[in-house]
């Protein structure tokens, strides 16, 4: 709004300074009138002026001087002089000591409007372009600290923080990741990462998903074992705006406190497991010789009771089992002896052992085995306890009897076992827990079956000492399959 805006009219003629009045007051403009350059200067001091109109000579003070005032005080009001025609050079002097523009006397209306809207404008644009500047200084202020506050803080944290670009070139890492991969500081430009990085297994894991880029690899965990520490690398993938894969983030924790106390766990269950099983295995003993009746006639009260007891300590017994395997394969000691060996007798002869379990449930039980499988290397005892678990449970989670199918078949460097069942099923939101210590799913139709939940951490744990692998698919109320996958050994490999 023109209301807004207030011009200072500084003239020793009344003529001109009325003049101006009437030529701007209807324009909506405010109009300040001086007789002459001091009393314009007591103006400007007492009130806000958006524009000046000065004539060039004026008893008292002229032109010049309030040019000089207001160019060191006011520098961002326009001065505009009024000029006559033999003074044009003097205006023209004027405007190099800072003046807007000049008008020479007598002046048409319009042109005068003109020149002051004009200056209004110049005024205008000065001033957004002088806030634009403060915003980006204040914008690049607020960069710089937020900036270097993130390095200070990357540079305080315990973990390592290691950032690539996506050509693999190391462009950040922090002082606790050189102390955990013991590395020296990368050159000032971006570093090739396989030349910084002493851990082959770190790149590989961090060119894959870069090679493919996926959501689906976007995470990866893993552990490092460097000398006496153990460390987890998270990685990621950073993507841009449009999903573009920009580079990697790691982070590396220190895990070998943790890994410690995995192993004084392990072996504390392991000593308390063995210190209860040899007197449990006694007092079995000793009850079956009563049961036998060799200490005495037993009365059928007496015989029921013993039995039921003894079907407890032999359930104490499995689990003690149980605990112990588990606990030799966390120490990594339970695959003491890998041979080449032919899966399809051990398969048939643990279908035989748990035929009679399966034909008490109703349950029938195939086994469906293509000729001639490939060899694997495997201990032998180990493999026993895989195809027992999973039959045993296909047979116990099939409350309804059905049939059990084992079967098993060539993929050229894998060898697959299937053992499916028509029973309850698993929910598909249990699926990742059942391979969990101790994690049973609760079901009302199998609550009288007696487990610890280690069968499935046992059967995992050994496969994977296998270099192998075991996943599930499962339909509530249709069935359950488990595929275990083993790497096979050619008949003219060398270990054969
Ligand atoms: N074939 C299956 N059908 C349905 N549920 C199953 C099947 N196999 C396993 N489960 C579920 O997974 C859980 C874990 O199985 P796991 O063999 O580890 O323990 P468990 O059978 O309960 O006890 P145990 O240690 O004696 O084997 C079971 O409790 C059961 O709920
Ligand atoms: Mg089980």
């Amino acid at each position: 709004m023109a209301n807004d805006y207030t011009i200072l009219v500084a003239d020793d003629e009344k003529v001109v300074r009325e003049g101006c009045t009437r030529i701007l007051t209807p324009e909506g403009y405010m109009v300040v009138t001086a007789a002459n350059g001091r009393e314009a200067l007591d103006k400007l001091a007492a009130q806000p002026v958006n524009v000046i109109l000065c004539d060039l000579k004026m008893p008292v003070m002229g032109a010049l001087e309030v040019l000089e005032e207001s160019g060191s005080r006011y520098p961002h009001i326009p001065v505009i002089i009024i000029t006559g025609h033999g003074t044009v050079e003097s205006a023209v002097e004027c405007m190099k000591k800072g003046a807007y523009d000049f008008v020479t006397k007598p002046f048409r209306a319009d042109h005068l409007v003109l020149i002051v809207r004009r200056a209004l404008e110049k005024q205008d644009l000065e001033r957004r372009a002088q806030q634009l500047q403060e915003e980006r200084a204040r914008n690049l202020y607020d960069l710089a600290t937020e900036q270097s506050r993130l390095r200070a803080i990357v540079n305080c944290m315990a973990d390592g923080v290691l950032v690539t670009n996506r050509d693999l070139e190391v462009v950040l890492c922090n002082p606790a990741l050189m102390r955990l991969m013991e590395l020296s500081p990368p050159p000032a430009q971006p570093a090739p990462l396989e030349g910084f990085l002493n851990d082959d297994t770190l790149v590989e894991a961090l060119c894959n998903p870069l090679a493919r880029a996926s959501t689906e690899t976007a995470f990866i965990s893993q552990e490092l074992q460097r000398g006496q520490t153990h460390l987890r690398a998270l990685s990621a993938l950073v993507y841009g705006p449009d999903r573009e894969v920009l580079g990697t983030v790691t982070v590396l924790h220190d895990i070998t406190s943790l890994k410690e106390i995995d192993v004084m766990k392990s072996n504390f269950v392991h000593q308390v497991s063995h210190e209860l099983r040899a007197p449990l295995s006694a007092i079995k003993q000793q009850h079956t010789v009563i049961l036998e009746g060799l200490a005495g006639e037993l009365t059928e009260k007496q015989q029921e009771l013993l039995s039921r007891s003894q079907a407890r300590m032999q359930g104490l017994l499995d689990m003690i089992n149980d605990l112990l395997d588990v606990s030799k394969i966390e120490s990594g000691h339970a695959i003491q002896e890998q041979v080449p060996l032919r899966l399809d007798e051990i398969l048939k002869e643990t279908a035989v052992l748990m035929n009679e379990k399966a034909a008490e449930q109703g349950i029938t039980l195939q086994l469906e085995l293509e000729p001639e499988l490939p060899m694997i290397q495997a201990d032998p005892r180990s493999m026993e306890e895989v195809l027992t678990n999973l039959l045993s449970n296909a047979i116990n989670y099939s409350p309804d009897g059905g049939t059990v199918t084992v079967s098993a078949l060539s993929h050229g460097e894998y060898l697959e076992v299937r053992v499916s069942d028509t029973g309850i099923g698993i929910a598909q939101e249990e699926i990742p827990r059942i391979f969990d210590k101790f994690y049973r799913v609760k079901h009302p139709d199998t609550r009288k079956v007696v487990g610890s939940g280690l069968g499935l951490s046992i059967v995992k744990g050994i496969l994977e000492a296998h270099r192998g692998s075991v996943e599930v698919e499962s339909e509530p109320g249709v069935g359950t399959t488990f595929r275990v996958l083993l790497p096979t050994i050619s008949p003219s490999s060398p270990e054969t």
